[in-house]
């Protein structure tokens, strides 16, 4: 999708649709209807008074040849209630006017901006590029061409701020990259395998000018790297993959370093512990952690906020097989701490453990980990929030400040020294699983054991990774959640 600004006054600009937006409190004349030169406007009072146009949510009125116009269509999309409005609001609105034409045939928009909106100008690319999104990537007759070619900004002749072409650039940026990590996503595991993942990993490392290394089985055992070897060796044909991307501008700080840790099961059957078959095949989203901290690099490769990063990804499939670890074994991980595994479907847990251990081997001081950890997560959260959990009060609260800033629902679950006897076993120092209540936080905990004393953030996206509904501004399937939320905390590190 190109994404350009247009600075022709409003009727003069030849494009396929003009989009402007109205309020439930007066459809033909709210919001940036109001930018509408007046013949425009008035054919709009006729639609309000037959009840056709009543600026409620995410309502579609599309006029074609309109009067006062240069362009061929005319788009409004109904804002809801004046005082609900918010940025989140305005990214589904663009995204609910994309949909809107693309799905007939038009690949061509021209957003209009409100007065007071070139601080928006980010979110609103953001949300174009989001919405132009679609999963069907292996339907044969999916239609290509059905996709926005063209994005304008219109500011109706004001000039152009260097400010505003930023927050363009950033907006298309940060819509490309969670566009990325949906597709990751999205991809079955007989196609993304831990050995793809990686070599997507270095594709993009590549085109950005960043470092990659991965390290595979061998490497990994030599780094007795005792807890994700033991997820892994149950899946020989498909060999275990380290990925670390670092992201080292010159001139920055050597500290922080921040890791960002992706649980990267590129899929969870849950080994001999095995899952149900009903939905067992939505596990080919358990390396969503590890896509979301690709998302991240590629985009802080572009925007370069002043910090180092290093991404870590543990790739592994978790299969049952004649090699596959057993319940009730006993593993020694990177750190020496030894676990009893109680349930070989509690994976994540151990394959981050010895992630973490050689993040803070690699200098890491900050270790932030995103994982679909839990179905607990799930049963406490649904699908709209992300769990966070952490000891560090100043890295949590930077966390939840920077999603609240980016616009995702996260929210701070409980940690506590209490929770720790859930995991203990009798014959080793941890065991693998705390029992079913509290899930979510005995496994972000277990986790926690391996940072040590570094700080450390867990982000629990079991729930958030994929939406099972369509809505009018994004396609059903995997949302990129997190993505804008690391990118923003890490543009907002103070060095
Ligand atoms: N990958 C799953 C968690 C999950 C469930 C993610 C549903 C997305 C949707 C994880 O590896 C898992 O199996 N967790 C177990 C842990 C239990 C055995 C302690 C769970 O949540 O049931
Ligand atoms: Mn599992
Ligand atoms: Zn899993």
């Amino acid at each position: 999708m190109k994404t350009e600004f247009r600075h022709e006054p409003l009727s003069q600009l030849a494009t396929s649709a003009l989009v402007v937006y109205c309020f439930e409190e007066a459809p033909a004349s709210s919001g940036t209807v109001e930018r509408l030169p007046a013949e425009t406007r008035s054919l709009l009072n006729p639609l309000q008074a037959a009840g056709e146009l009543t600026g409620k949510v995410f309502e579609c009125t599309l006029l074609r040849s309109p009067a006062g116009l240069a362009a061929s269509r005319l788009l409004v999309v109904g804002a809801g209630k004046r005082d609900k409005f918010s940025p989140s609001h305005l990214r589904h609105l663009v995204g609910t006017a994309v949909r809107h034409l693309r799905s007939r045939g038009v690949r061509e928009l021209a957003w209009v901006l409100g007065p007071t909106e070139p601080g928006a100008v980010a979110t609103i690319t953001e949300g174009a590029v989001v919405a132009d999104y679609d999963p069907d990537v292996y339907r044969t007759e999916r239609n290509d061409d059905k996709r926005i070619a063209t994005f304008l900004l219109v500011a109706g002749g004001e000039a152009l701020s260097a400010e505003a072409a930023d927050a363009l650039e950033r907006g298309r940026v940060l819509g490309e990259a969670e566009n990325f990590t949906r597709e990751l996503v999205n991809e079955p595991a007989n196609r993304l395998t831990p050995t793809r993942l990686a070599e997507r990993a270095r594709e993009m490392a590549a085109r950005f000018n960043l470092k990659c290394e991965v390290l595979g089985p061998q490497e990994i055992q030599e780094l007795k790297m005792g807890a994700f070897w033991a997820v892994a060796q149950g899946s020989p044909q498909e060999p275990a993959q380290l990925i670390v991307v670092h992201y080292s501008p010159e001139n920055a700080p050597e500290q922080p370093l921040i890791g960002l840790i992706g649980k990267g099961i590129t899929f969870d059957s849950g080994g001999i512990s095995i899952k149900p078959s009903e939905n067992m095949h939505e596990m080919k989203t358990d390396m969503a952690g590890g896509a979301t901290m690709l998302g991240v690099m590629q985009a802080i490769a572009q925007l370069k906020p002043h910090v180092r990063v290093a991404a870590l990804i543990p790739a592994t499939e978790n299969m049952p097989s004649g090699n596959a670890y057993k319940p009730g074994d006993v593993i020694t991980s990177m750190s020496g701490k030894t676990v009893e595994i109680l349930n070989t479907d509690a994976e994540g847990r151990l394959v981050l453990a010895d992630a973490l251990t050689y993040a803070k081997q690699l200098g890491c001081t900050v270790l932030i980990d995103a994982a679909t950890l839990t179905g607990a997560v799930m049963v406490a959260l649904g699908n709209l929030t992300t769990g966070v959990f952490g000891w560090n009060k100043e890295w949590v609260g930077r966390v939840l400040a920077a999603a609240n800033a980016a616009g995702e629902k996260m929210w701070q679950m409980p940690v506590d020294d209490d929770y720790r006897e859930l995991y203990k076993s009798v014959i080793a120092d941890l065991a693998n699983t705390g029992g079913r209540y509290g899930g979510a936080i005995t496994g972000a905990m277990f986790i926690g054991e391996f940072a040590g004393d570094t700080p450390w953030v867990h982000l629990d996206i079991a729930g958030t990774r994929w939406a099972n509904d369509e809505k009018p501004y994004r396609a059903k399937g995997p949302t990129g959640h997190g993505v804008r939320t690391l990118v923003q905390l890490l543009m907002d590190v103070p060095t």
